[in-house]
């Protein structure tokens, strides 16, 4: 039986899960493939690190070079995490004509263009499952299912411990701080959340989203990232009290009308209805709505040692596939020849429901002076409500829900309400998706 060596770069959780399935599944492995995978070295930084799994010593090296620009080794797998060394690594190993496997949604959010490139130069597979929603094989289906589709819209939770953090907000009226402390004692979120609370993380995987649907490769920059941190527990009372929950969403889709993209990721309020909602905990969802497929919904766990390795067997496997068979990759890693160059709508310019909480001193002309201010700014009100007394907020609660209004109109609105006098404390705003 013909055997296809793999080489290993990073031996933290994901890595470690990888070299699990490789050695102990091996044999079923074998004969699901009808050839062996074989783990030939594995690039650690530290040989005496303590590891959720260990592989045997002697494939162990701390250099690189024993696995990148091994003529032996055709499928390198990159688990390092970081910009630096697995940008260098991976431009080498694509280089010296290796296919390369990676989880590292940092490396290509930030370098998927020249990486892109030189996989397409050096026609060297760069597959990416892991990268985004862990165990999901979301890419997939975007680049082969779904190719014949016209992508109108991605939506995505696309952060396992946000996620958790939101649900625990959401289900127990607690802070955002006792949820993340509580989610970092049980090991849902890192010691650093930065990351992960401020919305990175799951913009990165968002680029990737939008590479796969539009052909466009944004920058992080391009679009609104807003992270979850100031979220409030009457948010999410108040929330309930509309219909709706409070997720990070991740949204990628198509402005028919003038075919330009709108990508955000932000803290969301959604009906309570719709299966998005129910997504709780660590877990993650897509949901791809194609012109022909109509709406796809896919949910599954976005991280951990296991899922993740299980994400990455699936490139690894489906590369050996393709070296078995002598061909060039079957399905170019983004599926788009040609990155496409449609432009990206400000996001002053996205038309939203919103939902704001004032909180003001009670007495007669304030609410129609708030709602003078919106319908000066073009804003129409939906539903408003007023809440009793807040003493830690100084004030009663006003709560607004308007129908779509431009974000600049929006903004513009705020910025004069907060010149009142009769505003005790900051307003919140959080946007609605109701096309979900
Ligand atoms: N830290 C991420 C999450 C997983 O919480 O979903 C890796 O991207």
């Amino acid at each position: 039986m013909t055997t296809i060596n793999v080489g290993l770069l990073g031996l933290g959780t994901v890595g470690s899960g990888v070299a699990k399935i490789m050695i102990e599944e091996a044999d079923l492995l074998s004969q699901k493939l009808g050839h062996n995978l074989r783990l030939a070295k594995v690039c650690v930084r530290n040989l005496s690190s303590r590891r959720n799994f260990s592989p045997p010593t002697e494939i162990l090296t701390t250099e690189p070079g024993e696995v990148v620009g091994q003529p032996d080794i055709p499928v390198v797998v990159e688990l390092m995490g970081g910009l630096e060394p697995a940008r260098t690594l991976v431009l080498q190993a694509l280089s010296a004509g290796q296919h390369v496997v990676t989880a590292n949604k940092a490396l290509l959010a930030v370098h998927g263009r020249e990486i892109f490139q030189k996989a397409a130069e050096t026609g060297r597979e760069i597959k990416f499952e892991a990268a985004v929603a862990g165990a999901i094989p979301v890419i997939r289906i975007l680049k082969e299912g779904l190719t014949a589709n016209r992508i109108q819209s991605v939506f995505g939770i696309l952060n396992g411990t946000t996620n958790h953090i939101l649900t625990r907000m959401t289900k127990d009226a607690m802070t955002f701080q006792a949820a993340l402390a509580e989610a970092q004692q049980s090991g849902y979120a890192e010691a650093d959340p930065t990351n992960d609370v401020e919305g990175f993380d799951a913009a990165h995987k968002l680029v990737l989203l939008t590479a796969l649907s539009y052909g466009v490769l944004p920058q992080v920059s391009d679009f609104h990232v807003e992270g979850v941190t100031r979220l409030e527990p009457e948010d999410f009372t108040a929330a309930a009290e509309f219909g709706y929950v409070i997720k990070l969403l991740a949204v990628s889709t198509l402005d028919q009308a003038d075919g330009r993209l709108e990508i955000r990721l932000h803290p969301t309020m959604l009906p309570a209805k719709s299966l998005m909602a129910g997504v709780n905990g660590v877990m993650n969802a897509v949901m791809i709505r194609g012109h022909a497929s109509g709406d796809i919904f896919l949910s599954g766990a976005g991280a951990g040692m296991m899922p993740t390795a299980s994400a990455v067997m699936g490139d690894i496997i489906e590369t050996s596939r393709d070296l078995r068979a002598g061909s060039a990759p079957q399905v170019p890693a983004l599926g788009w020849k040609n990155l496409q160059s449609w432009s990206v709508k400000p996001q002053q310019e996205i038309r939203l429901s919103y939902f704001l909480r004032f909180t003001v001193i009670d007495k007669p002309g304030v609410l129609s002076a708030i709602s003078g201010i919106l319908g000066r700014h073009d804003i129409s009100i939906a539903q408003a409500i007023q809440k009793s007394f807040e003493p830690a907020r100084g004030g009663v609660t006003l709560i607004i829900l308007t129908h779509k209004a431009r974000e600049m109109d929006l903004q513009a609105a705020l910025a004069e309400a907060e010149k009142l006098d009769a505003l005790t404390a900051p307003t919140r705003l959080i946007r609605v998706e109701n096309q979900i």
